[in-house]
């Protein structure tokens, strides 16, 4: 499928023209479950995304058609009724976020497909959530800035998608830019580009092929416990707001007051911080041996700690470990998905085989492999 593709998709539904916008997903170097934490995190956006042709229909009802699904939805501006269909509902939400906020929208025509791989956590959700929010808020001149268009993304996971996200995945979707990361302090919404170029080394991303369920309230149990933590320790603490301001020894001073388990994921949250600033600084050295240590630390603490990891995605970080790639670990919310790896370009092809072979021999498919190529955010793109 390509932009060609779709829109004479476009025209042969609807009879006219589009505008196409696109908006991309996501990696994420380090700094996982630090968003909703008020920590920071290390995005960047990739080469993959949805694409969506949009044109206004100058009536109250929006009418898509999703090329991937080959299913079509309509609804209108004014009901209540979230759409049956679960990928309509995303388009849903954004349209009613942005008119909760006083804006007012019509109707449109929209076809889209994507091509960020669903589930493998790269955020094929965001990526839609802020096409469509970038996309209105440019053809009805709504004026609204960037931060609140991911606000905007986000809302529609909680209050329409029942899963109660922090604000990375779209941030990453509608900042990105080729060529660097980002660094986004989540409390403050302030944030760096840094280059990301890492001389002789690749990022690659291995994907189990294991669907994440994030909306399985798995996820919002995590959050659950470091708001707990959270509360028991601003109680001797008033100035910590965020679980990502308190130290361990804060943490300490309420352990026995808290469920162990809400305890262990705390202090992942905690080790979380000082990765990213030590990745950071690394980063900036050209230490790449530390960016890797502190991905391993990564790793193990959302597998030992935060528990979002699973047996195949452990396997994987082995694998990596007996090869001698630089950095490696879970990446995104967890539960399936992929590793992100930071590798040696003179390893790459025998970490590659290896890890096909022996993911093969025990799970019975191969992971499938994505190199990573740091891209722009939201766009319309040139007709
Ligand atoms: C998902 C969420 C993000 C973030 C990550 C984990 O991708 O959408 O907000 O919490 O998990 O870092």
């Amino acid at each position: 499928m390509d932009i060609t593709e779709l829109k004479s998709i476009f025209s042969e539904r609807f009879g006219k023209e589009c505008c196409v916008y696109t908006s991309p997903g996501r990696i994420n170097l380090i700094g996982e479950h630090t968003d909703y934490n008020g920590g920071f995190v290390f995005p960047g956006a990739i080469d993959k995304g949805i694409y969506a042709g949009i044109c206004l229909n100058g009536t109250d009802t929006i009418r898509a058609y999703s090329i991937d699904y080959q299913g079509s939805s309509e609804f209108g501006l004014n009901e209540e009724d979230k759409p049956s269909e679960a990928w309509a509902r995303y388009i849903f939400g954004v349209c009613r976020e942005i008119q909760k906020r006083g804006y007012s929208l019509g109707g449109f025509d929209t076809v889209f497909f994507g091509n960020v791989p669903l589930g493998a956590g790269m955020s094929s959700s965001a990526a839609l959530e802020s096409t469509f929010a970038f996309a209105l808020n440019d053809l009805f001149q709504l004026g609204i800035d960037k931060f609140e268009l991911a606000r905007i993304g986000q809302a529609t996971e909680h209050n329409y998608c029942g899963v109660k996200c922090g604000i990375m995945d779209q941030f990453a979707s509608l900042f990105g830019k080729a060529g660097h990361l980002m660094r986004l302090n989540c409390a403050t919404m302030e944030f760096e580009y840094f280059p990301f170029n890492p001389k002789g080394y690749k990022v690659v991303l291995l994907d189990t092929v294991v669907k994440h369920e994030l909306a399985s309230s798995a996820y919002n149990r995590r959050r659950e416990s470091c708001e707990n933590a959270c509360a028991h320790i601003a109680k001797k603490h008033p100035e910590v707001k965020y679980l990502s301001d308190a130290t361990m020894a804060m943490l300490n001073e309420i352990d026995v007051e808290i469920p162990a388990e809400d305890y262990m994921r705390a202090e992942y949250v905690i080790g979380e911080k000082q990765r990213v600033l030590d990745v950071c600084d690394a980063l900036e050295k050209g230490d790449y041996a530390t960016v890797g240590d502190r991905m391993y630390g990564t790793h193990y603490g959302m597998s030992k700690l935060y528990e979002v990891s699973c047996e195949e995605l452990d396997f994987l970080n082995d694998i990596a470990k007996e090869c001698g790639v630089t950095g490696s670990r879970v990446m995104g919310g967890g539960f399936g998905g992929c590793t992100i790896n930071l590798v040696k370009e003179d390893l790459y092809d025998s970490f590659i085989a290896t890890a096909k072979e022996k993911f093969n021999a025990k799970f019975g498919h191969e992971p499938k492999v994505y190199d990573v190529v740091i891209s722009d955010g939201a766009r319309k793109l040139d007709n």
